[in-house]
């Protein structure tokens, strides 16, 4: 028996999501003509709404926890449904947008394999943003008497975002190279499945009978990412990869930032758990991913040594990396330039705590300073030309970033940007 039901939505935003598909997403139709020669065992794809059950049909945590879950959108009251509809629509932009992005350098996949996976990736996002549109538009009670249509609202706003004016910062970064597709598997759908994890618990039921079929679909996106990003550092090791590892470096500098910060700023969170809507906060969601890509990258920096140091087992290959980036020297013929590490917490935050926004931090968290005080801006974005992908620094993203380090534009002041 299968976890889920399936269900396909009203046929107005069907097939507005299949236009959407043709036209953000043509290479759909060749990733079906192969799916059986690379997934011969898995479900060829198919848009569809998956319904999965609830283990729990009361709500978990917050004010209401104990009572039943809220099968209506209507049922929800104040602020809570307006709230529910941003975590909604922030899931499908993040769903819609991706899309947009992979297949920007989709073409420079080393090989067919990462290729395959990229569109797949691809496919099952799409599926997400449908079955999104299925929490909104199966449920007529989104749409309240006397209000403008919320859900309607919504999925037409959805349909129409192109890169750039996406509900979070990291789907507005377009893609360079293949590195870009692989680090972004890596580390940003891995809050992808941070959020549907906490989601679980969501007191919406619809939205929480989501979960967990997109949860097993991002399984395969976080998998592939950390194969390909081991397989990558693997072969820039053994010289024989397109990618230096310096490359894969500034790439991940590029990126865990984004990810971090889409947690929403780090001492908040409360109400969605109030709500019922999530089981954690955001700052301990954020340390607990940040600990997970830290494991993710010593396994890629173990691999590397496995690759330095011909038959040395993976514990030992494991002191070796620790080692090497403990002290800072050179052990067994491993120099700290050879592997890879992730960024400080504080380093390059545009979001977030106060004390690190916009703050001079480097790569390790150590504040720059001249004469006892922080560097300036300018100097700060001198030091980011040196640790970021160049490409990078061209991106309207990182001008955005610019013109708010320099003051020429203050970000909008607590405006809410988390899931
Ligand atoms: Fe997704
Ligand atoms: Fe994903």
């Amino acid at each position: 028996m299968a976890a889920y039901d399936t269900e396909t939505i009203d046929s107005r935003y069907h097939d507005a999501l299949v236009a959407w598909q043709k036209k953000n997403f043509p290479e759909l139709t060749f990733l079906e003509e192969n799916w059986t020669k690379f997934y011969a065992n898995q479900t060829p794809f198919q848009l569809y709404a998956k319904i999965g059950k609830l283990s729990n049909n009361n709500i978990v945590f917050g004010r209401m926890a104990g009572q039943p879950r809220f099968e209506k959108a209507s049922e929800m009251v104040g602020n809570m449904f307006y709230s529910a509809r941003d975590i909604i629509r922030a899931q499908a932009s993040t769903e819609l947008g991706s899309i947009q992005q992979h297949r920007l350098t989709l073409e420079e996949a080393p090989n067919d394999q990462m290729k395959m996976a990229v569109l797949r990736i691809m496919a099952e996002e799409l599926r997400h943003a449908y079955q999104m549109f299925w929490v909104l538009s199966h449920d007529h009670s989104w749409k309240k008497p006397g209000h403008p249509d919320i859900a309607e609202e919504t999925m037409d706003e959805l349909l129409s975002m192109e890169l750039g004016n996406h509900v979070l910062d990291a789907f507005n970064i377009p893609f360079s190279n293949f590195l870009d597709n692989v680090v972004f598997a890596t580390v940003i759908d891995l809050v992808g499945k941070y959020q549907l994890e906490m989601q679980k618990v969501f007191s919406y039921a619809p939205m929480a009978r989501s979960m967990g079929p997109m949860l097993s679909e991002e399984g395969f996106h976080i998998g592939s990412g950390r194969g390909f990003v081991r397989e990558l550092a693997v072969a820039a090791t053994s010289g024989s990869g397109r990618y230096s590892i310096n490359d894969i470096q500034r790439t991940l500098n590029a990126w865990i930032p984004r990810g971090l910060e889409m947690f929403g700023n780090e001492r908040g969170g409360e109400t969605a758990v109030a709500f019922g809507f999530k089981d954690r906060n955001n700052g301990t969601a954020q340390s607990e991913y940040y600990n997970e890509v830290r494991e993710v990258i010593e396994l890629v920096n173990v691999a590397i040594v496995q690759t330095k140091v011909p038959g040395i087992s993976a514990p030992d290959a494991r002191t070796v990396v620790r080692e090497v980036q403990d002290t800072g020297e050179r052990v067994q013929g491993v120099h700290s330039e050879d592997l890879l590490f992730v960024p400080d917490m504080k380093f390059y935050r545009k979001r977030g705590a106060e004390e690190v926004v916009f703050m001079p931090y480097d790569v390790f968290g150590t504040m720059l300073t001249e004469d006892s005080k922080p560097i300036s801006g300018e100097k700060y974005l001198e030091y980011l030309k040196g640790v970021l992908p160049e490409y990078f620094l061209k991106t309207s993203e990182f001008t955005k970033y610019r013109d708010a380090l320099l003051g020429y534009e203050r970000p909008e002041a607590g405006r809410s940007y988390g899931w």
